[in-house]
């Protein structure tokens, strides 16, 4: 395996999109920011220096770092910002991820900037499993906001009311020519008739789930979260932010040009969203006449959560002997997460209301603190976090039917759950109605894991793990947990470190719903942590 260096210099750089012009975070000044390219077991060595505002982390979507939290990055768990004016050098230990993952900052909503692909390709001497493609590409969808990204979600925390939708969807930081001011910038993808491509989708959007599709072109899907999948022939994906997923297109099309679009999927009633439709181009190369409708793909109804499920559904992990799987088969331990959002209590002067919006994880809403809990645990800094997070919701409820009549006030706290190393663990999220039924990407740092089971309704921890797929499960780092809806997952217990779990919608994730894992240390030198880095950012 190799090492690589890269160097990121976070700093401010005018943008325009949608006619107008704004000041924004970058990374090196580009939007989105640089791909990082590795092999599967590499090493990479990125020196983040802050020439922004304000403190930023960076976090690698994805990547496990066995035994190395230290740089995992979200703010106030594993580290401290790096302020202006100083660096941090993250050391990415990569494993057996293969495929496509993402990094972004884990600081506020900065992350709508602040993003860019990780490509992990084959070991050197090894290759895919499938043929080869012709070329390959990046294909980032991702939120464009007219605003400044900080002060919206500050005056959102402050009003205690949703922050505001996104001005359009992107594709590769482009609106797409159904915009105004945008049709120039379209991202163009250029084609050779007969050839096939490997297009490495992220969705990097802030607050929404989203089908995307490519006209007349059959999409088949080999990879999710940098892990193979059995191939899936599809017209459409369903993609939740977080979610990576790699695809083969085969240009064998009258060539012409073809778009490719992405949508949101937002079944229930939540909150306002973003419905427009976002467009790249897939472009033929050769002579032609361009046509004069380019046709647009048919994607699912917003709300077609159908659509998505039946997507969903169909993955299964490669599952071979050259890509194994290591689904725990029993367990030692299972957490029964309730996901909601709901009203915390606020004074006039914090809030213009005597209640705000919050979210939370078995009717705990995340509060971050200024010290990181890694350094608190790791330093038994007593006072930043208590280890007495609720195995299960606190009183039972039918979550998915009605609850208009339940309280829906929530308290704050910073509880994490302790687990022991190499424990078999299975964790079941389940949906609630409270306040809105919505469709929740709930994400885990520090490991994949095997998404076992899905359902409607309430878990029922007697006949639901008899319909557990504990053969082929799908390996994510992301789950899209249905609306009113649960999901169970499985995963060894084998990286000690602290973990971050949390909604992937930023609205959902600033509110609370979020929560943290700490393994313990194995009994060896290698099943333990690595030592902190000489320099962590600071936390004063
Ligand atoms: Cu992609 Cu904790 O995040
Ligand atoms: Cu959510």
């Amino acid at each position: 395996s190799n090492t690589h260096h890269y160097n990121f210099v976070l700093q401010q750089a005018q943008f325009t999109r949608l006619c107008e012009t704004k000041t924004m975070l970058t990374v090196n000044g580009s939007f989105p920011g640089p791909t990082i390219h590795a092999r599967r077991g590499d090493t990479i060595y990125v020196n983040v220096h802050n020439e922004g505002e304000y403190g930023v982390t960076i976090h690698w979507h994805g990547v496990k770092q066995p035994r190395n939290p230290w740089s995992d990055g979200p703010e106030n768990i594993t580290q401290c910002p790096i302020q202006p004016g100083k660096n941090f050098t993250y050391e990415i230990i990569l494993s057996n991820e293969e495929g496509t993952l993402w990094w972004h900052a884990h600081s506020d909503w900065s992350r709508a900037t602040v993003h860019g692909a990780l490509v992990i390709s084959p070991a050197r001497g090894t290759t895919y499993p499938f043929p080869a493609p012709e070329a390959e590409q990046t294909i980032i969808l991702g939120s464009w906001f007219k605003g400044d990204l900080k002060e919206i979600i500050d005056d959102a925390l402050a009003a205690g009311i949703g922050p505001e939708i996104s001005n359009s969807l992107t594709i590769n930081g482009q609106p797409g020519d159904l915009y105004p001011c945008s049709a120039e910038n379209t991202y163009r993808y250029q084609v050779n008739y007969g050839k096939t491509y490997l297009l490495r989708v992220i969705n990097a959007v802030m607050n929404e789930e989203q089908f995307f599709g490519i006209a007349g072109h059959s999409l088949t899907v080999v990879g999710q979260d940098a892990a193979y999948i059995k191939p899936i022939n599809t017209s459409y994906i369903m993609i939740t932010p977080g979610q990576t997923m790699d695809i083969l297109v085969s240009a064998n099309q009258t060539p012409s040009e073809y778009y490719m679009a992405s949508r949101t999927f937002a079944d229930g009633n939540g909150p306002p969203f973003d419905n427009t439709t976002t467009t790249a181009i897939l472009h033929y190369n050769g002579n032609y006449t361009t046509p004069s409708a380019i046709p647009l793909p048919l994607l699912p109804r917003f709300n077609d959560t159908a659509a998505a499920a039946n997507y969903t559904g169909r993955i299964r992990s490669l599952a071979s002997k050259k890509h194994p799987i290591n689904v725990p088969q029993s367990i030692n331990r299972r957490l029964y997460i309730a996901i909601a959002l709901n009203f915390l209590p606020c004074t006039a002067a914090t809030c213009a209301n005597s209640t705000r919006l919050a979210a939370s994880m078995n009717n705990v809403s995340f509060e971050a603190k200024p010290i990181d809990i890694l350094q608190a645990y790791y330093r038994s800094i007593n006072g930043v976090f208590d280890s007495d997070f609720p195995s299960e919701p606190p009183k039972y409820y039918n979550f998915t039917g009605n609850m208009t009549s339940i309280d829906v006030t929530s308290a704050q706290g910073t509880k994490v759950t302790m687990l022991n190393y190499g424990e078999s663990v299975e964790i079941v999220f389940q949906g609630t109605n409270l306040l809105a039924e919505m469709n929740h990407p709930i994400h885990l740092h520090g490991f994949s894991f095997y998404l076992v089971g899905t359902g409607k309704g309430n878990f029922n921890n007697v006949t639901d793990p008899k319909s557990y797929n504990l053969i082929d499960p799908p390996e994510i780092n992301t789950v899209a947990l249905p609306k009113s809806g649960w999901a169970a997952i499985r995963f060894v217990a084998d990286n000690p470190g602290v973990w971050f779990i949390h909604c992937h919608l930023e609205r959902h994730s600033s509110w609370g719903m979020d929560t943290v894992l700490i393994v313990r240390n194995g009994k060896t030198r290698a099943t333990s942590m690595r030592r902190p880095p000489a320099s962590l950012p600071s936390c004063s």
